[in-house]
């Protein structure tokens, strides 16, 4: 069918024409942002899951009911060895921008500029590299606010004023962090720790996060109080009837039906996997003749999918790897065939590759810190890729 009208959309972030399956969190948030404004005690959100389930969307989608609220908004992406500080100054410079233009006390939104200044000036050289963003050239930097170089009390300060500004026109501050296992222990305790008391004063700014299934332990591990801090919410593999709105609601826009025969396929080849079914929904529109799309359309088009994914999908996190990362994967891979790709344990990959445990240590921190593989469980690995364990053993033929 004609491709201009394809309406799937498979890539990084890509906003799904029909976000199926996540309305539970949509109104979770809804109901976090309506107290949160009025200053009642309330968890924020974690999001965590493994690659191409959704979480960068859903971010997105739980940033635009913030912003349908008249909130100030930013997003930022961490990255592993990255300071916080610049970044967390430039995003909450940008979401203090979506609402003072509204405040009617231009002193005080020079103040509150001021203190942002102060903090973002707090970053060392070394931090700034990479990062173009200047802070705001128009205000005086404050003196003896948000500049201690304590990340942790230089973001309680920070986050207060901005927060207190919100309120006076009776919103919030939300920031979104994606792919937050990046922030290194130490930050991401100052960050939990500003939470918390920002949390206690009833002040309206809220920090959401996303990343990879070890998230949650991670934050864990560097603030113990972390569990009551955040909601957990594990983003998944779409369930049948989820996944067959997110391809029969973009089709049925377009005039166009599914047999149920296809879905059944459909499903069986994708699992749910969100970016699976962008990925085949739209090869398999491609590949059909006409409504409805049958079964016949699907094994058609299969087999240009799964290459599509070799390439972009698998392929390019697989490039990213060193050889001693490759060999550690495909020890996972071959063991994953007797656990249905269920976490393995270190032990089990040494005895594979017939070595020490500790000589592998390096290439599983290499993988972990690359974003291929988590430490689930004690003592256990498991792939971030869903489908990666399959893709490496059908490489071997
Ligand atoms: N609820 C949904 N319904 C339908 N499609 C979805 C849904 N969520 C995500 N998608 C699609 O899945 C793909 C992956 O989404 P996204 O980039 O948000 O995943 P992710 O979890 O952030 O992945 P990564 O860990 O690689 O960053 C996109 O093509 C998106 O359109
Ligand atoms: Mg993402």
């Amino acid at each position: 069918m004609d491709p201009v009208r394809n309406p799937y959309a498979p890539g990084a972030g890509q906003r799904p024409p029909e976000l199926a399956g996540r309305d539970r969190e949509m109104r979770q948030f809804e109901v976090t942002l309506e107290r949160v404004a009025s200053g009642r005690p309330e968890r924020s959100m974690v999001l965590s899951g493994l690659r191409g389930v959704g979480k960068t969307v859903l971010l997105n989608a739980l940033r635009g009911l913030a912003v349908q609220r008249a909130w100030g908004t930013a997003k930022i992406e961490a990255r592993p060895d990255q300071s916080l500080r610049l970044p967390v100054a430039q995003a909450v410079n940008a979401a203090v921008r979506e609402v003072a233009h509204r405040h009617r006390d231009p002193d005080r939104v020079d103040a509150v500029a001021g203190v942002l200044k102060a903090f973002a000036l707090r970053t060392e050289l070394k931090d700034r590299k990479g990062i173009r963003w200047q802070p705001p050239t128009d205000v005086p930097a404050t003196k003896g606010r948000a500049d201690s170089g304590d990340l942790e009390l230089d973001l309680i300060e920070l986050f207060t004023d901005v927060a207190d500004l919100a309120r006076d026109l009776g919103v919030g501050i939300a920031l979104f962090i994606d792919e937050m296992q990046d922030i290194e222990t130490e930050q991401l305790a100052a960050l939990c720790g500003a939470c918390h008391e920002i949390s206690q004063q009833g002040a309206p700014l809220i920090v959401v996060g996303a990343g990879l299934p070890h998230l949650p332990v991670a934050l864990s591990a560097s603030k113990s109080y972390a569990e009551r801090l955040f909601r957990y919410v594990v983003v998944d593999r779409l369930p049948r009837e989820a996944a067959d709105r997110a391809l029969m609601i973009p089709a049925a826009s377009e005039d166009t039906e599914y047999d149920g025969q296809a879905l059944d396929e459909l499903y069986r080849l994708t699992d749910g996997y969100p970016y699976f079914v962008q990925a085949y929904g739209k090869v398999t529109w491609d590949a059909a003749t006409g409504s409805p799309i049958r079964t016949d359309d699907v094994h058609h088009a299969a087999p240009e999918a799964e290459g599509e994914l070799a390439v972009g999908f698998f392929g390019a996190r697989y490039e990213r790897a060193t050889p001693a990362e490759r060999d550690y994967m495909r020890a996972m891979a071959d063991l994953g065939a007797f656990t249905a790709d269920g976490p393995v344990l270190t032990a089990d990959v040494a005895s594979e590759l017939g070595r020490k445990p500790q000589s592998l240590s390096p290439a599983r921190d290499g993988l972990i810190k690359k974003g291929l593989v988590f430490a689930a469980e004690r003592g256990a690995v498991a792939f971030t890729v869903p489908h990666f364990g399959k893709y490496l053993r059908g490489q071997r033929g």
